[in-house]
């Protein structure tokens, strides 16, 4: 729910920029197609994002498909590839894994001999070699105040937590939010997978913004009261019925990115993801009126994102003009 205090600072913040030319509304949000190693070098400047999501995929070693049916932008959908989630000790991961664990002294030099010790030449090392590079880039656009939130699963978050210490500092580390989906099936030889973890750091040691999420209680004794939001979140899963659902895989509920939004940033602040996907983030970021700043190397993400914000700007201010002005793709 986006309350009433969010949605006018949308349109003040609007009116405020009212006499500007339409291309200049909003500068800091933008949505860039491309790999996000190079956006995020080239494009994005030191300590200019106020809050970090970010949702890569989870070394599931499978392909997955924009699925086939109506979409709301007439994208190509027929199981059109959306990204791959294989990873392989490769050339690129050997230069990476040069570059990195060198000569330096730091956290992130020592760390990576030690993982690939205990890995090996694998599609496992691979893929925490790509995820590397890139989270010392976010760690160098983050403002001093600004937090950020990794979502992983049980495949690779041991490992991406001892990345996420060595960049961002064990000190810097808050919590780990447990997200309860439900959804899905079950084997009969495991525990039923039903959780992803959400590694949440700031850059500066409690120096980060944050505001308590109310919830309504659940207990006996507290019915029909508000308590502050928990570690651990029930937050339904996107089923086949869901209205929000685009069919993008691996789409994440508005919900979840709307706590995280509104428990971590202010109105006006910035809200980065660079794995944007189907655009969750951005339509929570532009519904709570906060800038955004999306990338994603799939056209078909793209594409996707850039229609349902126009939906979300629609809705929230009641335009019909069809022009979106402040959607600008870069590719
Ligand atoms: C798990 S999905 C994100 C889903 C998103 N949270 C949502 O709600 O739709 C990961 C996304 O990362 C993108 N991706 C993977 N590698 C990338 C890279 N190097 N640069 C930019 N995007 C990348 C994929 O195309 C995919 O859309």
């Amino acid at each position: 729910m986006i309350s009433k205090v969010d949605r006018g600072a949308v349109q003040r913040r609007r009116r405020s920029t009212a006499s500007e030319p339409r291309g200049s509304i909003m500068p800091e949000n933008r949505l860039f197609q491309g790999d996000n190693l190079e956006v995020l070098r080239r494009q994005l400047a030191d300590e200019s994002v106020d809050l970090t999501y970010l949702d890569p995929p989870f070394n599931s070693n499978r392909d997955y498909f924009a699925l086939s049916g109506n979409t709301h932008s007439g994208i190509s959908a027929d199981n059109s590839s959306a990204f791959e989630d294989r990873w392989q000790w490769n050339d690129l991961a050997i230069e990476t894994y040069e570059e990195l664990s060198g000569e330096g002294d730091d956290r992130l030099s020592s760390l990576l001999p030690a993982l690939k010790q205990i890995t090996g030449e694998t599609g496992l090392m691979a893929y925490i070699l790509m995820l590397a590079p890139r989270l010392i880039q976010l760690h160098r656009i983050l403002k001093p105040g600004g937090s950020i939130y990794l979502h992983c699963d049980q495949r690779a978050g041991a490992y991406i937590k001892l990345l996420m210490d060595a960049v961002f500092g064990r000190d810097n580390f808050l919590n780990c939010i447990v997200w309860c989906y439900g959804l899905g099936g079950s084997s009969p030889r495991y525990w039923p997978r039903k959780h992803d973890d959400i590694l949440w750091y700031s850059k500066v040691v409690d120096g980060h913004y944050f505001r308590a999420i109310k919830i309504p209680a659940t207990s006996q004794r507290m019915k029909g009261q508000l308590k502050k939001a928990p570690d651990f979140w029930d937050i339904p899963a996107i089923n086949n019925m869901a209205r929000e659902r685009t069919r993008y895989p691996t789409q994440k509920p508005v919900a979840l990115l709307e706590r995280i939004i509104q428990s971590s940033s202010r109105p006006g602040d910035v809200v980065l993801d660079p794995f944007c996907g189907s655009g969750t983030t951005l339509v929570a970021a532009e519904r709570l009126g906060r800038n955004w700043i999306g990338i994603d190397c799939s056209p078909e993400a793209i594409e996707l994102t850039r229609e349902r914000l126009a939906r979300t700007e629609q809705d929230t201010f009641n335009s019909s003009s069809g022009e979106f002005p402040n959607i600008k793709v870069f590719n």
